[in-house]
Parts: structure tokens; C-alpha cells; sequence
């Protein structure tokens, strides 16, 4: 099975980022076709800093290595190393109605918050339709927030191959429901817009700081309280397994149980989960030159499986000639 995702370098990396997506993606390179890349063309439709953009990049990527991702298990590249996804996103935009971009929420919402819209924003969802059909994908694997850029990509692929006949593989997102839409530190969707995330390789310092801002409710600390409506536990429960999860459940229900205590004990559970990854992480990042290698690399893999699709499209639409 081909699988498929990618991640914007637009600043730091979150909890919701990891268990949505990142660590899925590292757990497919054992058995399945995997597709990973940095979307750097994506992340221009929030910064327009050249400088940040290109340190970013570099980041992200020593991040997702750091975390696990093996080059040599996978094909990993950087979005803006495969031109070949904006010759194929000017192609699908001539399938794509108005109407299906008008409705979709990532767009409306960030209209609703006063982001002014451009064509970048607007178009976002042809771009990642490009990056997923482009590789023939067949699994999607996103934070929900994604769900209805996956379906786009379907309607028009679905269209295109109407037309010009089976072209693209229809793909699927596949959505954890235990991790569709990991909460921040006051309950709503984890999102670096809203300043409510748990960054990963942070120092203790800023990390214990950003625990501490969980919001919780004002029960005292003698009497029960419910897990399900605590938004420590909903971010704790991500590193534990059915067993632990079920202990610290009675501990909420017993009583007893002070917030205070419970988030260092959650402030440290993610420094240990991440103390590992962030040495090799700075290794990655003191050799930047090696990184790049990897990077190139990565995107003549993914460049030849792209000249494949891209050949076949470029046939049908009649652009050989
Ligand atoms: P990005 O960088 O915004 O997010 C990367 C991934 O993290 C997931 N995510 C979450 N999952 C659960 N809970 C959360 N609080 C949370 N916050 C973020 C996102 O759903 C996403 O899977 N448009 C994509 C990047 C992209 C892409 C693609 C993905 C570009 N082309 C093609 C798949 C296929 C995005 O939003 O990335």
C-alpha cells in the first residue's frame, strides 16, 4: 500500500502534529510504500520570511529524521524539490468548481479570523490534491483537520479521470480516532494559531511552563473529578497504554488527585518520551550539509515516481504534442 502525508515548516512541531500524523507515518515505513515530505509551498500561504521559511524547512526535517523517519525505509523530500506537483496543480485547478474550494472550513475559517484571503490560500486545497495524486496514494494518513482536503482531492480526482479516463488512484484518509484532533492547553483543537500547543524539543524550562498553562476546572483537590473533561488527561492519556490509562482514571475518580500533581507528572512523561529524539536531533542540525544530501536525495526518488503520473497527464491533456 502507497501512504502519503506532509507536514508544513511553518515553526515549531506539537503534540497534535506527532501523535495526528508524524508518528503514524514513522510506524508505516516497516511495512508500507511511504511518501513523506516537507510542505514548503504549503507554508507560504502563512510566512512570507524568506529567512524562516528556509530555516524551517531544515528543521522540520531534522525533526521528522530525529524522530524516526529512516530515508533509506522511505522517500522523503522537500516539497519545493518536486516542481513537477505545480505543473500538476495548474492542470487539476482546470477540474476543480469554485464551489468546492468555497467550502472548505480551513479556508473559511481563517477568512472568519480576518486573514485576508489571496489565491494562495484559496487554491491551498489544489496543491495538496497535486501532492497526493501526483504519487498515486492510497492512504492519507492526517489529523482530521485534513479530512476534508482529502475528499477534495477526491472529487477531483474522480473528475479528471471522468474526463480523460482512470488516471489517478482515488486515495483515503485514514484518521486515528484516539488522536483525530489531539486538544491544546484549553481544550480546543492543538494549533500553533491558537497559542495552545505542547512544542516538542523544548528545554524543561519552557516545556514544565507550558504544561502548567493546562486549563482545568476549579475542583478541589479532595474530591473527584472526571477525567473525560479534563484536558490534562486527554493529553496524557496519549502516552499511556489501556492499562495506565485505567489507573490514572480511578486515581481522577477516587479524589485526592491535585492538578499541580498530575501535570508534573505529565510535564515529565514528555521530556523522557522526547529526551532521546532531541539529541539526535541536534546531530542532524550541526551537519546541515549531510542533511541536504539526504534531502536531495530524497527528491530524485520522489521526482521519478512523479515524471511517471506526470507523463501519463500530460499525454491525456494533449500538453505532448
Ligand atoms: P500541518 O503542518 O498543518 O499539519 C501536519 C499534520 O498534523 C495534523 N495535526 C493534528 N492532528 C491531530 N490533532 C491536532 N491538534 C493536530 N494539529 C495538526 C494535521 O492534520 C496534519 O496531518 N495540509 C497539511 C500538509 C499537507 C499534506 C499534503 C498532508 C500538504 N500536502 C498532502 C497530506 C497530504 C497540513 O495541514 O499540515
Amino acid at each position: 500500500m502507497r501512504v502519503l502525508s506532509g507536514i508544513q515548516p511553518s515553526g515549531s512541531l506539537h503534540l497534535g502534529n506527532y501523535f495526528g500524523m508524524m508518528k503514524k507515518m514513522i510506524d508505516y515505513q516497516e511495512h508500507q510504500e511511504l511518501f513523506c515530505f516537507i510542505a514548503n509551498y504549503h507554508a507560504m500561504t502563512s510566512l512570507s520570511d524568506g529567512k524562516a521559511l528556509a530555516t524551517g524547512t531544515l528543521e522540520a526535517a531534522a525533526n521528522f529524521l530525529a524522530l524516526g523517519l529512516d530515508p533509506e525505509k522511505s522517500v522523503f523530500w522537500v516539497q519545493s524539490d518536486v516542481p513537477e506537483v505545480q505543473e500538476l496543480t495548474w492542470i487539476l485547478s482546470n477540474f476543480t468548481p469554485m464551489g468546492l474550494l468555497e467550502r472548505c472550513h480551513s479556508y473559511k475559517d481563517k477568512i472568519a479570523k480576518g486573514i485576508a484571503a489571496n489565491h494562495g490560500l484559496f487554491a491551498y486545497p489544489v496543491l495538496m490534491s497535486a501532492d497526493i495524486l501526483l504519487f498515486q496514494s492510497e492512504t492519507v494518513p492526517v489529523g482530521k483537520d485534513q479530512k476534508q482536503h482529502v475528499e477534495v482531492t477526491r472529487d477531483i480526482a474522480i473528475k479528471f479521470n471522468n474526463h480523460y479516463g482512470d488516471t489517478f488512484t482515488l486515495p483515503d484518509p485514514e484518521i486515528d480516532d484516539q488522536v483525530a484532533t489531539v486538544p491544546g492547553l484549553d481544550g480546543q483543537k492543538m494549533s500553533k494559531s491558537y497559542k495552545n500547543t505542547i512544542d516538542l524539543f523544548l528545554d524543561d524550562k519552557p516545556l514544565r511552563k507550558q504544561i502548567m498553562r493546562i486549563v482545568t476546572d476549579p475542583t478541589p483537590v479532595e474530591e473527584p473529578k472526571d477525567p473525560d473533561n479534563c484536558n490534562v488527561f486527554q493529553i496524557y492519556r496519549l502516552f499511556l497504554d489501556k492499562e495506565q490509562q485505567a489507573a490514572l482514571r480511578q486515581r481522577y475518580l477516587a479524589g485526592g488527585l491535585g492538578y499541580g500533581e498530575v501535570k508534573q507528572e505529565l510535564f515529565e512523561t514528555v521530556r523522557d518520551f522526547f529526551a532521546p529524539y532531541t539529541e539526535r536531533r541536534k546531530e542532524l542540525l550541526a551537519d546541515k550539509e549531510a542533511l541536504r544530501k539526504i534531502l536531495a536525495d530524497g527528491a530524485q526518488k520522489a521526482r521519478w515516481a512523479a515524471s511517471k503520473t506526470l507523463r501519463k497527464v500530460r499525454k491525456k491533456t494533449g500538453l505532448i504534442y
